[in-house]
């Protein structure tokens, strides 16, 4: 095989610095199954690896890119065989295992999902990480008896990738979506992805110092942290649960237990690297079938390797829209 395109992410002067370079499987780490890449995605996680601004990465150098989906090249493994439709998501991809901004990938082959019928390779990496953790989190907050009856659903974040996902999917599942986000310009791309209402976070205060707020949602999908996630807690209904499974805007929580203790509340954790391939499985399929997104290229929008290191800031100043 000759040598093929790959985004490693190296430490040169105690910083992380992203550069297209030129690899041969031999310097890949080891694994059973090797993939030729179609497509991967960009993830807030793949951002701060590559930039630096978090401190996600564990081994340098390392490939980036923590999706890919594509074919099968090769598997010593007998579950796999050449010309399988594959993807894989998270586990160590691209921040201590070479990752999928590259053209050729090597993983162990139990991190491999077979591509399930209904989802193209294209389709699974507009979802990627992100579309698998608003799956997840739909998934949690509805193991919490969340049903459309119970009430509003907020979503924040809402432009981002997880969040833009999470607004569709909701809505199709005949949800009342609220939208909160930072964007003014961004509301009809909310209202399209089926947002019923939009909040500015800047007509939202969030500094309250109140322990309760007037009950709102009955359940909650948390992108950001923070003082959003503290005031989420402080407005959602009784019974209510929030699904938290990112910072964009914090990693401090500062709260009272009287959301837990006076409403019920639960406060749920979505970790999807983590996830056993049993759930990862039933989530792709659910993916493919109840959560699938019809139009992804309206969220979406394709890249090169050359353009990631753009990509990635403005994932991490917070301008971008989608996937
Ligand atoms: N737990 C898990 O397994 C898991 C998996 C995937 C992602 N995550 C985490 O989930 C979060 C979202 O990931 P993503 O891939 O959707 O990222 P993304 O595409 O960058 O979206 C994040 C969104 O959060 C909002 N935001 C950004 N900076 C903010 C700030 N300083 N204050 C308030 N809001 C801010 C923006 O939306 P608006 O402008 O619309 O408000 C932005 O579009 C990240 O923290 C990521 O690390 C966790």
């Amino acid at each position: 095989m000759n040598n093929f395109d790959a985004y490693r992410i190296f430490e040169e002067n105690g910083k992380s610095i992203g550069k297209l370079v030129q690899l041969s499987l031999d310097d890949l780490d080891a694994g059973e199954v090797v993939i030729r890449t179609h497509y991967s995605g960009v993830n807030y996680k793949d951002a701060l690896a590559a930039t630096g601004a978090g401190k996600v990465i564990r081994r340098f150098p390392c490939v980036g890119g923590v999706d890919v989906s594509g074919v099968v090249e090769s598997s010593l493994d007998v579950r796999f065989k050449a010309g399988d439709q594959v993807l894989v998501t998270s586990y160590d991809m691209g921040v201590a295992h070479d990752g999928g901004f590259a053209e050729y990938v090597r993983v162990p082959a139990d991190w491999v999902v077979p591509l399930p019928s209904g989802l193209t390779l294209f389709d699974s990496m507009v979802l990627g990480t992100a579309g698998f953790t608003a799956a997840l989190a739909i998934h949690r907050l509805e193991q919490n008896e969340l049903t459309p009856a119970k009430g509003k659903v907020i979503v924040t974040g809402a432009t981002g990738g997880v969040g833009s996902l999470a607004v569709r999917m909701l809505s199709q599942l005949g949800y009342h979506v609220v939208a909160l986000t930072s964007k003014s310009s961004e509301t009809e791309y909310l209202r399209g992805l089926g947002a019923k209402e939009v909040l500015l976070r800047s007509d939202v205060d969030l500094t309250s110092k109140r322990p309760l707020e007037k009950a709102l949602w009955a359940g909650a999908l948390d992108a950001v942290g923070g003082e959003t996630l503290a005031w989420l807690a402080r407005t959602v209904q009784q019974d209510g649960a929030i699904a938290s499974f990112g910072n964009a805007g914090g990693a401090e929580l500062h709260t009272t237990v009287f959301p837990f203790i006076l409403r019920g509340v639960k406060l749920l954790g979505v970790d999807s690297a983590a996830t056993p391939m049993p759930l990862r499985k039933q989530m792709w399929l659910r993916l493919a079938s109840d959560l699938h997104v019809n139009d992804l290229e309206k969220i979406a929008h394709r890249i090169s390797l050359t353009q990631l290191p753009q990509a990635c800031s403005t994932l991490i100043d917070g301008t971008s829209r989608g996937r």
